[in-house]
């Protein structure tokens, strides 16, 4: 069947993912959606009729459910066209100051989960396939006191850009989504609102939007895909300028 396998589909960015690949991929049967709250996920039931849903309710910080995903691909054996690593979290706070677990659940979510997730995905892709890893403009240059954060989101953006050219020879694309603030529970939950003077002042993206641009970036092969002409310019000043002088300005 063909399947579209979304993370973080219960709020926010993935939600508008999830609709968004109901409008944009029409072909697509099935949706594998992904994240902890069981009863966000079974709305789509009613938001997608005529296609087959799949609730995976679990915790992508939990490796042992990396083992019940591959189950489930491998019992299902599905046609995956689109997959969407989107779950992610972001906490501010300086390294060394506050919770441990906050720092280290940055990077078994935002990268061991993607990582995985990807690796069991990528046998059940076929050419024309598309795999979008949602990033962020933090990955451009680290962001002092959400360093853990900005560090992850390098990461996905260097590792889509790796397997990008990997899969190329298979005709499988990978977009590395990279937005700048948006109002979402993201925000909320990484004590980020209120708290820094950077969220106060930059311009927020519109979840919609980012998703809608994405998948035109996706369906058109781009590597990279960053919303709105001031985050395009801030993508170029952090090519240009060293680091050293970028980071005068990109403390969060
Ligand atoms: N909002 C921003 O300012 C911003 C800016 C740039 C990039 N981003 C990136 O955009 C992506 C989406 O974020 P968002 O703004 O839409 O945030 P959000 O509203 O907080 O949504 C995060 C999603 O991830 C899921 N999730 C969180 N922890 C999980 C876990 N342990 N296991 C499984 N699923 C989990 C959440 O669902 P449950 O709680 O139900 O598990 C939710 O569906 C993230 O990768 C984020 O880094 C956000």
């Amino acid at each position: 069947m063909k399947t579209a396998i979304i993370t973080g589909a219960s709020a926010g960015l993935g939600r508008e993912f999830v609709l968004g690949a109901r409008d944009n991929f029409k072909d697509i049967e099935s949706f594998w959606v992904i994240a902890r709250r069981e009863e966000k996920l079974r709305e789509y039931i009613d938001l997608l009729p005529g296609k087959d849903v799949k609730i995976l309710a679990m915790d992508l910080c939990n490796e042992a459910n990396f083992d019940i995903i591959a189950d489930i691909l491998k019992a299902n054996e599905p046609d995956v066209r689109l997959l969407v690593n989107n779950a992610g979290c972001g906490y501010l706070g300086n390294v060394g100051e506050g919770d441990w677990k906050k720092q280290t659940r940055m990077i078994d979510l935002n990268l061991r989960a993607l990582t995985a997730i990807t690796h069991l995905v990528i046998p059940y892709m076929s050419s024309g396939s598309k795999i979008i890893n949602v990033s962020s403009i933090a990955s451009f240059c680290p962001n002092p006191r959400m360093t853990v954060y900005s560090s992850t989101k390098a990461f996905v953006s260097s590792f889509n850009r790796g397997i990008a050219d990997e899969l190329k020879s298979k005709g499988i694309s990978a977009t590395a989504v990279c937005p700048g603030p948006m109002n979402t529970e993201f925000i909320y939950k990484g004590k980020i609102k209120g708290n820094s003077k950077t969220f106060e002042i930059l311009p927020y993206c519109e979840p919609k939007k980012v998703v809608a641009g994405a998948y035109r970036a996706a369906k058109l092969g781009r590597t990279v895909y960053t919303p709105t002409a001031f985050y395009k310019f801030y993508r170029v000043l952090a090519k240009v300028l060293p680091q050293s002088v970028m980071i005068n300005f990109t403390r969060t």
